[in-house]
């Protein structure tokens, strides 16, 4: 394989190698996808400020999330359907993140279950949970996060109803994948995907079938989706949820300062600033354009992290400069994941932190736990005027 010098390269390597269906369902915003697009075009307006002649040897990306000791701050995001990125996915990704030293936050919508990724790694990892009505199943699976010594959980807050994804309709998405004649010809120019799934038995949705009631296999699980998220969700049901786990809790998926305080009311240990990937309300603002308000509202009283537009070390640096305790890169790892398994994901992290650490030193700085605001030349007109 040619170097891997960006996360670009790891994207390119990606689209060749995995079924449309599962590329569009990560590379894709709602609606027009002005959201999707802004999150990582509004992180090059923000620009970083060259200095020299002061001290670059021996830099650290090294800081905590939510206590936690990590390599950089980055954590691997929740991502859905990562099973069918590759082969055991949610594993694969959940060690390269071991290896690397940062979080793997497993999604409940993965194909690995929370026993099986528990059972393949050995540091414990995040666990994210959506806010459904299913009390009893919510209830369960947080037992189970338990049991398998998850060390925080994350809600999803920013879903309560689903933003319509175009390519997901009209390429028919399923896990595992329905034949039709478009996907089977698509499937048959991924042969090293294709052998990869043949060969293991993870291919379904491994923490809801078997697990939610009434939900035995594939086609019923489209009911119950439709059925289970909590349209009525309010800042008591979200109390509630969070009452439900004893350890840190984050609330992921926050995009205004006002909801941000209610975050902190509810007790929530740690907010991501969220409009999950532009995947939700076309049309919001970018996460890095919305972070500096909601850092002025509670950015002194709770562990602020963002996510939405990560694709190098530079955005890193970024959010960081600009408050954030840590950031979240979702399709950043998939890219590397769908190109190349745990290999990749260690790939993508790998470039993530070089970047992060060459930017840091050429703007003068050697400890990312000392960067400020300072490194950054900001548009006076970022946050935008709003009437
Ligand atoms: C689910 O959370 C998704 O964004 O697809």
């Amino acid at each position: 394989m040619a170097a891997i010098t960006e996360i670009e390269d790891l994207r390119r390597i990606y689209k060749r190698r995995v079924p449309k269906m599962f590329y569009d369902y990560a590379e894709t915003g709602s609606w027009t996808e002005q959201t999707f697009r802004e999150n990582t075009t509004d992180f090059e307006k923000i620009r970083l400020r060259q200095r020299i002649a002061r001290d670059m040897a021996d830099r650290s990306t090294k800081t905590t999330l939510l206590g936690q000791e990590v390599a950089m701050p980055v954590a691997l995001a929740p991502v859905g359907l990562c099973g069918m990125q590759h082969a055991d996915g949610e594993i694969k990704a959940a060690r390269a993140a071991e290896k690397f030293g940062v979080p793997f936050t497993l999604s409940t919508m993965s194909i690995c279950s929370i026993e099986d990724v528990a059972e393949n790694t050995s540091k414990p990892f995040w666990f994210q949970v959506y806010t459904l009505k299913d009390d009893d199943f919510m209830r369960r699976l947080v037992d189970r996060a338990k049991a398998a010594n998850c060390s925080a959980i994350v809600i999803t807050v920013d879903l309560q109803l689903m933003g319509q994804r175009h390519k997901d309709i009209k390429n028919g998405l399923s896990a595992p994948p329905k034949l039709t004649p478009a996907s089977v010809a698509n499937m048959m120019t991924k042969a090293q995907w294709g052998i990869g799934m043949l060969q293991t038995k993870r291919r379904f949705f491994g923490n809801i079938i078997g697990h939610a009631k009434g939900v035995s296999d594939g086609s019923s699980l489209s009911t119950w989706i439709a059925e289970a998220f909590d349209q009525s969700l309010d800042w008591d049901r979200i109390k509630q949820l969070r009452d439900m786990w004893d350890g840190p809790v984050i609330l992921k998926g926050i995009l205004d300062a006002e909801d941000a305080k209610m975050a902190l009311n509810v007790g929530a240990d740690a907010i991501v600033v969220s409009n999950h990937g532009g995947r939700q309300l076309d049309g919001a603002l970018s996460s890095i354009r919305m972070l500096p308000s909601i850092m002025d509202a509670v950015g002194d009283k709770i562990e602020v992290h963002m996510d939405s537009g990560i694709r190098s070390g530079q955005d890193v640096l970024k959010a960081v400069a600009l408050g954030a305790q840590g950031t979240m890169i979702g399709r950043a790892f998939v890219y590397g994941l769908g190109a190349n398994g745990e290999a990749g994901v260690h790939s993508a992290l790998d470039v993530i932190q070089k970047e992060l650490s060459t930017s840091m030193g050429l703007c003068g700085e050697r400890d990312i736990k000392n960067v400020t605001r300072d490194i950054l030349m900001v548009p006076e007109d970022f946050e935008g005027r709003w009437a």
